[in-house]
């Protein structure tokens, strides 16, 4: 047997395979975007059959850039855009409705419902989320009730449910395996995160059936063996986890108070409490940081929907930078003396506000401010929303070892700038790594130390390798005006101030 793990990456916007030797190094990779659709005013949607094709051709592009097959690889990890969801039809895999995204907000008004019923203190004592359309158990509820006959093919056993990675098991092992890990079903809003189980009462209040749910395995489990006609040889998948999760994992955070923030298209911080599975009480979410040999260990997750998006609009939709890596330079030419914020709440705001009707604002704006104190404040936007984070983090989580270093991946960290901004905003450091592919990489060492071929959790810790540790240097009086503006531009931003 080789080395060689295959991670899977199935994102947002697109789908990546990354094939890994086993010195854990990129041996090929290959990348394919898919289309996105919007049928309606925040509804967001994916056709599952783009996305199980992407990950199909880019299977096969990963293997062949590094000149390898199928049977150089010793196993598969998945990891995937979470919440979104898909059913199909256990007969045939056909998908019933296109997979709805976890961005898609048209369950909000079921949500409300569920609230005016005094319903969300449940939910959130069950499953460590909030009552918000991001999360899946409302979107299944919505498909049940809207696509014909559905609830009733469903409820006869017909139809079978799942996040991607679901999805996208049944796909590989030709419809033999119907199982998720459980990262992903901490997202449903139906997963008991306490007692590791599907949640009658959730199920029912939403009138889930749950002979349609996957199976919930650990994050390093068998989740059986890719058919040999796809790939020609037969592949185990053994490695399965939502890509945050994933990304914990690939950047070593297996002690309590460690912390990883990803900035892709949101930014997702989590923070590993071990054990403890700790209620919020400032607004960010409970969920399962992994679950391994059986044994749960759980972070405090804060979500926020732009980070990267931010970026996007500067370059798409004001088309103040020709290119995403340009604006660090350009926010870098910024005048000082003006106090420009963007409160990017373009799809409403995430933790700790999860104010759904909220939309963007511009603030501090004179006969002066031009394209650089546009990106800066885009960028600037995006360090204060972590340090809200963070200092929700603090107050719900006193473990004594809280170290307030933040280790980050995702495109955004690419930018010296943003990333020295970010240390200066939360007055802590910031860890970025030498590697950066850290979620395909958490979703690769699943699979790889669970054939036996990657090292295990401690020695897999030591290969995490610093590459640059950008320090706070900013006076703090500076940081607290700052800060204050900040503050002020989103409580002046929000749907009911
Ligand atoms: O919760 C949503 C998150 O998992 C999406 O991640 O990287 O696909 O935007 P990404």
């Amino acid at each position: 047997m080789t080395g060689f793990i295959l991670a899977i990456d199935q994102g947002t916007t697109s789908t990546r395979a990354i094939l890994f030797d086993g010195e854990m190094k990129v041996a090929g990779s290959k990348q394919q975007e898919f289309t996105q659709h919007y049928p309606a005013s925040g509804w967001v949607e994916h056709d599952p059959e783009d996305i199980w094709a992407t990950v199909v051709a880019t299977v096969k592009g990963a293997l062949k850039t590094a000149g390898r097959e199928a049977s150089d690889v010793a196993a598969i990890g998945i990891t995937n855009q979470r919440e979104t969801v898909v059913i199909w039809d256990k007969a045939t895999g056909k998908p019933i409705h296109n997979a709805i995204v976890w961005q898609d907000r048209r369950t909000a008004p079921l949500c409300q419902k569920l609230k005016k019923q005094g319903l969300e203190k449940t939910f959130t004592k069950k499953t460590g989320l909030l009552l918000d359309p991001y999360f899946s158990g409302t979107k299944i509820a919505w498909m049940l009730d809207k696509v014909k006959g559905a609830r009733k093919r469903a409820e006869k056993g017909e139809l079978l449910a799942g996040t991607i990675d679901s999805f996208l098991i049944w796909r590989l092992t030709g419809g033999k395996v119907h199982a998720t890990d459980a990262t992903n079903a901490s997202r449903t809003l139906v997963y008991n995160i306490e007692k590791n189980v599907w949640d009658d009462e959730l199920l029912s209040i939403l009138r889930i059936p749950v002979a349609m749910l996957p199976q919930v395995k650990d994050c390093a489990d068998d989740y059986g063996v890719t058919e040999k006609s796809l790939f020609g040889a037969g592949i185990k998948i053994l490695g399965v986890a939502g890509d945050q999760h994933a990304a914990t994992i690939g950047q070593a955070c297996f002690e309590p108070g460690m912390m990883k923030s990803t900035y892709g298209t949101g930014c997702f911080a989590l923070l590993n409490t071990g054990a403890d599975l700790v209620r919020s009480k400032n607004r960010l979410l409970t969920t399962i940081a992994y679950r391994l040999n059986g044994k749960t260990t759980y972070a405090l997750e804060g979500s926020i929907f732009i980070a990267g998006a931010a970026v996007q609009w500067l370059r798409d939709g004001i088309k103040v930078i020709g290119k995403a890596e340009h604006s660090g330079v350009l926010a870098a030419e910024a005048d000082p003396t003006q106090n420009v914020y963007l409160v990017p709440a373009f799809v409403g705001l995430g933790a700790p506000h999860w104010d759904a009707e909220a939309r963007g604002a511009i603030f501090g704006l004179t006969r002066n401010s031009g394209p650089a104190e546009f990106a800066r404040a885009a960028l600037e936007s995006v360090a204060y929303q972590t340090r809200d984070l963070l200092d929700a983090m603090r107050k719900d989580w006193k473990g004594a070892s809280v170290k307030t270093v933040l280790r980050v991946d995702g495109g955004m960290v690419a930018s010296d700038w943003t990333m020295q901004r970010l240390a200066d905003i939360l007055d802590a450091p910031v860890d970025r790594p030498t590697i950066l592919e850290t979620t395909a990489l958490g979703a690769a060492w699943l699979a790889g130390s669970k054939a036996g071929v990657w090292p295990k959790a401690k020695d897999f810790a030591r290969s995490w390798a610093l590459e640059r540790r950008f320090k706070p240097d900013m006076d703090a009086t500076v940081r607290s005006a700052k800060l204050a503006g900040w503050r002020d531009a989103v409580r002046r931003t929000l749907s009911t101030p």
